[in-house]
């Protein structure tokens, strides 16, 4: 098949990198040993077919080795331009700027990195520097990223509190609380908020349409830089390029990432307005003071312009009736289970949230984990049971009782009705074991 010895790259793997998260996979049963992909699907070491419906934690949202991408980064292989730009002026993520900002109707300026945490970063920064104020918001249940000032944003819970002190000045707010925001904003020296559109480690879970409007005209009066971490809801996921298309108003930042790289390549993106931008790093000696050595870089480009060709709006209606059909499905098949509190969706991004049922089967506990007895194990219990059937799900970071689906945008609706169907039978058997 390859050069590539994949099977001993699993063995390495464990001993070179990290082998608590292989045991963890272990424990799980997740299929993890994933050798190819066929036909948008993955087949395992025991030829098992696997049908991710995480779309590869959001970066396959165009479906695992996409052929337009992968030809797009081959011509551009055989071509004599240079992979890296030395002057840092690199022509490729001009092209990729262009072109992204087309396609938001709204926005001017980008600035490229590889990862999301990366992109939440350049927004810190830039919000500060702009708007020459220290205090920072974010909203309780976020996840911005990991690294430190990404991480200051975040809810707190294991992924955070090992690494205090954290960034200072920075505040979350309660979810969703117009009184709470208006308060925090009221002296006009908050330099920026970071909301997600929609939380998905922190649940599912939308804000109001009241909460939206209020975030955008407060943030407006008080001079506070409005950034939506659109890293997950971005790129089609929810039927529109942007989530944040239909908010009342823009926000002054948006940043995403996964997709944008086509499934190949580790791309981010901020995309704000120039005059914003020009307000933070516009003298000579400002003007690279936030870089990062690969930005830009040429092959990350060509992948992003690749996948924007391929996200057109036929597919962003497809992704928004897939959605309807899949939330059809899953409530004629689950609506009424026992164990299933609510179902929340928009476009391609599903919510299951679980409740918490009273039989120690089904906690922690029971699973030789006493100090955790008091969280739910129903969440990892399912996708257990699914990960058999070959679907791939998992619980959301923060709220381990919510199941998180969010397949490819090419997804069928045969797949998405025969993944409702095994969820019900999957359910019904944890029914059973009480
Ligand atoms: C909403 C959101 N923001 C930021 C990030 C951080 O992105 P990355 O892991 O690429 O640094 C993630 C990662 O999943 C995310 O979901």
């Amino acid at each position: 098949m390859s050069e590539y010895k994949v099977s001993k790259g699993y063995r390495d793997f464990r001993k070179y990198v990290n082998a608590g998260l292989v045991t963890l996979c272990e424990l799980s049963s997740e299929p993890y040993k994933v050798i190819r992909a066929q036909d948008g699907a993955l087949i395992d070491e025991e030829g098992k077919r696997l049908h991710d419906f995480l779309a590869g934690w959001g970066t396959q949202g165009l479906g695992h080795l996409n052929s337009a991408v992968r030809q797009a980064l081959r011509d551009y292989l055989d071509t004599e331009i240079p992979a890296f730009f030395t002057s840092a002026v690199s022509p490729m993520a001009g092209l990729l700027a262009a072109k992204l900002c087309e396609r938001t109707k709204h926005y001017d300026h980008c600035w490229f990195a590889s990862g999301g945490s990366e992109v939440v970063e350049a927004a810190l920064k830039l919000a500060r520097a702009a708007t020459k104020r220290t205090r920072i918001l974010s909203l309780r249940g976020a996840y911005h990223g990991c690294t430190m000032g990404s991480l200051a944003l975040m809810e707190p819970g294991p992924f955070k509190d090992a690494f205090g002190p954290h960034l200072p000045e920075v505040q979350a707010l309660p979810w969703g609380c117009i009184d709470s925001l208006k308060a925090a904003l009221s002296n006009k020296d908050v330099a920026a908020i970071f909301v997600e559109s929609v939380q998905i480690e922190g649940g599912v879970r939308w804000l109001t349409s009241e909460y939206v409007e209020a975030l955008g005209r407060l943030t407006d009066e008080m001079g506070t830089v409005l950034v939506a971490d659109e890293i997950q809801t971005g790129f089609g996921r929810m039927g529109y390029f942007l989530h944040s298309e239909t908010w009342p108003r823009r926000p002054d930042i948006v940043v995403m990432g996964k997709t944008l790289g086509g499934g190949y390549m580790p791309l981010s993106a901020m995309v704000t307005k120039s005059e914003l931008f020009a307000r933070a790093y516009s003298h000579p000696l400002d003007v690279e003071s936030h870089n990062s050595t690969f930005s830009g870089n040429s092959l990350a480009c060509v992948a992003g312009m690749a996948a924007l060709d391929l996200l057109t709006d036929e597919l962003l209606e497809g992704a928004r009736d897939k959605g309807a059909f899949f939330l059809d499905c899953l409530k004629r098949e689950i609506g009424d289970h026992e164990f299933v509190k609510e179902i929340r969706s928009e476009g391609l991004l599903f919510g299951i949230e679980l409740v918490n049922p009273e039989h120690p089967y089904y906690s922690f506990e029971y699973l030789g984990l006493e100090d955790m007895k008091a969280v739910s194990a129903l969440g990892f219990l399912l996708t257990h049971r699914l990960f058999k059937d070959g679907y791939l799900v998992n619980v959301c970071g923060h709220r381990w009782d919510v199941l998180r689906i969010h397949p490819a945008l090419d997804v069928t609706r045969e797949q998405l009705e025969d993944f409702a169907r095994c969820c019900r039978r999957q359910l019904d058997h944890l029914l059973s074991l009480t």
